[in-house]
C-alpha cells in the first residue's frame, strides 16, 4: 500500500519521534538526464560497464586518474579516517567523490521502523541484534557500505555487526547521521565521539546531518573540524533539499562543501530538480526508500515485472540496476539474508537505454515522493531530543 504522502501534524511528529530516520523528503542524483554530474569527478557511469569485470575496470581507471584530478573541496585530514582502504566488492561501481574520496554506490539500509517503535530494553535488544545480522549478513555477501543514524538506535547493533563479520573495517565504507538536537559548536563534537563509542570505531566514513533542522550551521562548524581532525571521510546532509535555505546556507557559504546528498529518489521520484542543483557542486545523491519502502504499486508495476522477465531477474533487482545506472549511490534496506543477497545480485546484467527509458517515464515528480515535509514547520519539532 502507497503511504500518504501529508499526514496530519501530530501522528507525523509522533511517528518521526518513534521512527525517526524516517524522513521526510527525498531526491535523486545525478543530472537531469540522469547521468552523473561529472564522470570524472563524481558517479562512475555503469551504462556501458553492465558486468562485474567492467565495473572493477572502471573502478581502476577512476583510481589512475585521480591523482591528476583537482577536486573542488580539500581533502579529509591525517587521522584514524586515513586508514580506510574501501574496495569494490562484487563489482559494486565505486564513485569518486568531490573531495577524492571513493565510495562503493550500493549499500545496506538499517533503519528498521517497525522495531523502533518499542522503547523497552527488551525492544531495544531486538532492534540492535536484528541489526547485528543484517550487518553480518550483508557483509558476508559482499556489500561493504552500511548506513545508519543516531536516529535509527540501532548503531551499537551495526557496530557489533562489522566486528562479528570478521571484515576489517578499514574495508568498509561506514554511514552514519547526527540528530539536530546534536547541533551546535562543541556539541556536535562531543555528538560524533558518542557516536564512535556507540559504533566502536574510531573513525565514520560518512557523517550526515540526518535533517535541516536546528543549528546545522553550528553543527557543520563542527563536522568540518571533525573532517580536518581525520575523524570523518566525507560530510553529507540529509534531507536538505526540502528547505533550500538550509541547502544554501551550507553548500554556498561553508568552507567545506558537502560531499553526498541523501534524498528519497526512486522511480515514482525520480527527483531531476535536485540532481541538477546537487550537480552544481559535484554533490553525489544518495537514495533513501530506493525501493518505495516496498509499495506495492512500485513493486508489481507492469513496466518493470516485463523488464524483469526479459532479463530472468527480480522487479526488486531491475530498480536496483537502474539506480546505478543513473549513477546513484542507493541503500536498499533490509533485514532477509536472501534478500539481501539478491539486492547484490545486479552485476551481471545491463538495462538497455530502451529500458531505462521505460523507467524513467515511470517518474510522477514531486507526487511521487512519500514524504515532503515542511521544515520551515516542522523544525523545532526536529530539534526534540530523543533517547538513542
Ligand atoms: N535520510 C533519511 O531521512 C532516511 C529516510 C528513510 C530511510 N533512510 C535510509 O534508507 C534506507 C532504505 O530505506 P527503507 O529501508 O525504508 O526502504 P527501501 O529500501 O525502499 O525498502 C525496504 C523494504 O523493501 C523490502 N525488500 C528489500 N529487498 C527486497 C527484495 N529483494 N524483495 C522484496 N522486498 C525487499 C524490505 O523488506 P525485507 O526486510 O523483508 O527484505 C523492506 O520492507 C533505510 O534503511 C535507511 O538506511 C534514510
Amino acid at each position: 500500500m502507497r503511504r500518504k504522502r501529508c499526514l496530519k501534524f501530530p501522528a507525523l511528529a509522533l511517528a518521526l519521534l518513534l521512527c525517526l530516520s524516517l524522513a521526510a523528503c527525498g531526491s535523486g542524483q545525478g543530472t537531469v538526464d540522469g547521468n552523473p554530474p561529472e564522470e570524472t569527478e563524481n558517479a562512475t557511469p555503469v551504462t556501458d560497464a553492465g558486468t562485474e569485470d567492467a565495473a572493477v575496470m572502471e573502478n581502476t581507471e577512476a583510481e589512475d586518474t585521480q591523482a591528476a584530478i583537482e577536486f573542488s573541496v580539500e581533502a579529509p585530514g591525517e587521522g584514524p579516517a586515513s586508514r580506510s582502504a574501501v574496495v569494490a566488492p562484487e563489482g559494486v561501481p565505486m564513485v569518486t567523490l568531490n573531495n577524492g574520496v571513493q565510495m562503493p554506490r550500493l549499500g545496506l539500509g538499517t533503519q528498521i521502523q517497525s522495531l523502533e517503535r518499542d522503547d523497552s530494553p527488551e525492544g531495544r535488544a531486538l532492534l540492535n541484534e536484528t541489526s547485528r545480522q543484517s550487518v553480518v549478513a550483508a557483509l558476508q555477501a559482499g556489500y561493504r557500505h552500511l548506513d545508519t543514524a543516531h536516529g535509527y538506535n540501532n548503531e551499537t547493533g551495526v557496530g557489533q555487526g562489522i566486528i562479528d563479520s570478521g571484515v576489517p573495517r578499514e574495508e568498509i565504507w561506514l554511514t552514519s547521521k547526527l540528530w539536530p538536537n546534536e547541533y551546535g559548536e562543541g556539541v556536535t563534537m562531543e555528538a560524533i565521539d558518542a557516536m564512535l563509542e556507540r559504533l566502536q570505531t574510531d573513525y565514520i566514513d560518512l557523517l550526515y546531518l540526518h535533517h535541516p533542522a536546528g543549528d546545522y550551521v553550528g553543527a557543520w562548524k563542527d563536522l568540518q573540524e571533525a573532517y580536518r581532525q581525520g575523524k570523518v571521510r566525507a560530510l553529507g546532509i540529509s534531507n536538505f533539499d526540502n528547505w533550500p535555505e538550509a541547502y544554501h546556507a551550507i553548500v554556498d557559504d561553508m568552507e567545506i562543501k558537502p560531499q553526498v546528498l541523501q534524498i528519497e529518489c526512486h522511480p515514482f521520484a525520480q527527483r531531476q530538480e535536485t540532481r541538477a542543483l546537487a550537480a552544481e557542486n559535484n554533490i553525489q545523491i544518495e537514495c533513501w526508500y530506493p525501493l518505495g519502502h516496498a509499495d506495492e504499486r512500485l513493486l508489481n508495476a507492469d513496466t518493470l515485472e516485463a523488464i524483469a522477465a526479459a532479463h530472468g531477474k527480480s522487479v526488486v533487482q531491475i530498480i536496483l540496476r537502474w539506480h546505478m545506472q543513473e549513477g546513484f549511490s542507493a541503500v536498499p534496506g533490509s533485514t532477509n539474508p536472501a534478500h539481501i543477497q539478491e539486492n547484490i545480485d545486479i552485476f551481471d546484467f545491463e538495462l538497455t537505454d530502451a529500458e531505462i527509458e521505460q523507467i524513467r517515464a515511470m517518474n510522477q515528480g514531486e507526487e511521487g515522493r512519500y514524504f515532503n515535509l515542511n521544515y520551515e514547520q516542522m523544525g523545532a519539532f526536529f530539534t526534540t531530543p530523543f533517547g538513542g
